[in-house]
């Protein structure tokens, strides 16, 4: 097999792109999670062109910017004040060595549903006709504003005409010019050399190359695409969310051809770069977006946000807002739970309803069960937060970090003052303020000590429900201590000399329950 591999790909990405009506430039709108020029750069990156060329002018140093993040390997090409599709061909060639041979791809930086394999195809078909130019033409119902193509007795493209240039006649025509193109290098060069800007619009049209090649006697061979989204540009916002609704559909069709179970593909929004394992149910209303990884066996959703975040196989996160988050196997997440930047979470630990969390590394086994705030933190192993636990992390100018030890208990109700460090298997009593650190194995108690005062109700709140039902609480005691006595009366020998020795007078103390 032949090497398929363009000299260049030049993507075309300069014009102004009015009808968004944005301050952002076009090609930087984004639909599944990339934007549209990034779309472009990579199914031209897989076609492993030697060179890969992005044709910038509107806006120039932002969008550049944005294609050397994008991909650091592009080149950028400025294109002068030569107005037309020609012209920034021809620019980008100049930046290209005068040696360069082979074949040259056209694409442009607003078609962000083109695949690099119809790129691959294009190539197969000029090499395999040996053409001079391959265009990739489509037959639309309405062919408005595009290029019409012209075909000739035998069949073969001879022009391709402007809409603004176009006659009544040519106007019918319904196959269209989709402006993606393989030319050989020499012929696209030379042919460009002598394309002028007497037209409608006063632009130098790359379109004229095709009318120049056949001219010459050169072939041109039409490459009919039967998959339109393919070739369909973004002009306006409209147009943005019809294009990204059909990306999402190829997107969720993907990861569950790849075997991910996706209840509701119709509320499920799926980002270019995500990727799902094996058996994960994906809920309704779910996005995962950016570069969010997911494992096998996993439930995600319902009515779940995850950006940038690492899931492991096996674990459950549940209405759950997450960026930047990691998630461990078997560790379960959710309902109701804010994971922000620089979330950990160990493996089989647990993140509850209404926590949220930033900066905070949670241990394997960990628990932050319910209605928690936990910011800059590091917490060991099995370690147990009880419900309704801040970690207070900010005094007003800076923020400060708490470790809390593994196996430790933080009973519910309690602020950790930052910094601090509540060592391991140490317990803190519920609704403590812990403004000092707590050492291995100790209990922090900080809470007041409990009075409570006598016939207060009565004397307080007399005639009120409360007084009245603390009456007939009253009585209703009085009335079962006498009950308790007589029968202690009448089975006291059993009692006293029965196995069990003496009845208990008062409840054995109590351990500190578990605040799960
Ligand atoms: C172009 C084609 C037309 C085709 C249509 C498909 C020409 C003359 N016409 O028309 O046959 O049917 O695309 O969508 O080529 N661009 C530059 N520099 C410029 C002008 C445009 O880089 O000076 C870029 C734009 O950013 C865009 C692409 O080229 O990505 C197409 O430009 P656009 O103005 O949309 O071309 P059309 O008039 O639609
Ligand atoms: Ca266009």
């Amino acid at each position: 097999m032949s090497d398929r591999r363009p000299a260049a790909v030049i993507v075309l990405a300069a014009g102004e792109g009015t009808r968004m009506k944005s301050k952002t430039p076009k090609v930087l709108h984004t639909i599944g999670g990339r934007s549209l020029v990034a779309h472009a750069i990579s199914a031209a990156r897989g076609t492993e062109p030697e060179y890969l060329e992005v044709v910038i002018r509107h806006q120039r140093d932002r969008v550049a910017a944005h294609v050397e993040r994008v991909d650091p390997e592009a080149i950028v090409v400025d294109q002068d004040e030569v107005p037309g599709t020609g012209r920034a061909v021809e620019c980008a060639l100049q930046a290209l060595p005068e040696s360069l041979s082979g074949t040259v791809v056209v694409t442009y930086g607003d078609v962000p549903l083109l695949t690099a394999e119809v790129l691959r195809e294009l190539l197969a078909d000029h090499e395999r006709t040996h053409s001079a130019v391959t265009l990739i033409t489509a037959t639309l119902d309405d062919p408005t504003g595009y290029g019409r193509v012209l075909r000739d007795s035998d069949g073969g493209v001879s022009a391709v005409i402007e809409q603004k240039d176009a006659t009544q006649e040519q106007l019918a025509i319904h196959e269209v010019n989709s402006g993606i193109y393989a030319f050989d290098v020499a012929v696209l060069r030379q042919a460009l050399a002598q394309v002028g800007t007497d037209n409608a619009q006063g632009e130098k049209y790359l379109t004229d190359v095709v009318g120049i090649a056949r001219a010459e006697g050169l072939r041109v061979t039409p490459y009919l695409v039967a998959d339109l989204w393919q070739t369909e540009g973004v002009n306006d916002k409209a147009q943005l969310a019809r294009l990204g609704a059909e990306l999402n559909r190829r997107l969720v069709d993907r990861a569950m051809r790849e075997g991910a179970i996706v209840i509701d593909p119709a509320t499920t929004w799926i980002d270019a770069d995500v990727s799902i394992g094996q058996d994960t149910v994906i809920q309704p209303n779910t996005q995962l977006l950016g570069a969010t990884s997911i494992g096998a066996e996993c439930v995600i959703g319902p009515d779940t946000t995850l950006k940038d975040t690492e899931v492991a196989d096996g674990a459950s996160v549940i209405r759950t807002q997450a960026e930047l988050a990691e998630i461990g196997p078997g560790a379960t997440v959710g309902p109701f739970s804010f994971l922000r930047p620089g979330t950990k979470l160990g493996a089989k630990g647990k993140i509850g309803g209404f926590v949220e969390t930033k900066n905070a590394d949670i241990g394997p086994e960990a628990k932050v069960p319910h209605l928690t705030y936990c910011g800059d933190a590091t917490i060991g192993e099995g370690a147990n937060i009880g419900a309704g636990t801040i970690f207070a992390n900010f005094d007003g100018l800076t923020k400060s970090h708490t470790e809390v030890g593994a196996w430790s208990f933080v009973g519910s109700d309690s602020v950790i003052v930052a910094p601090r460090t509540i060592g391991a298997g140490s317990y803190v009593a519920a609704g403590s303020a812990v403004v000092s650190d707590v050492g291995p194995g100790q209990l922090a108690v900080t809470r007041a000590r409990q009075r409570n005062i006598d016939g207060w109700v009565a004397r307080r709140r007399a005639g009120t429900k409360t007084e009245k039902a603390a009456q007939a609480a009253a009585a209703a005691e009085a009335e079962e201590a006498l009950a308790t006595e007589a029968g202690a009366v009448l089975e006291g020998d059993r009692l006293e000399s029965g196995p069990g020795g003496p009845a208990p007078t008062s409840p054995p103390p109590t351990e500190p329950k578990d605040a799960r």
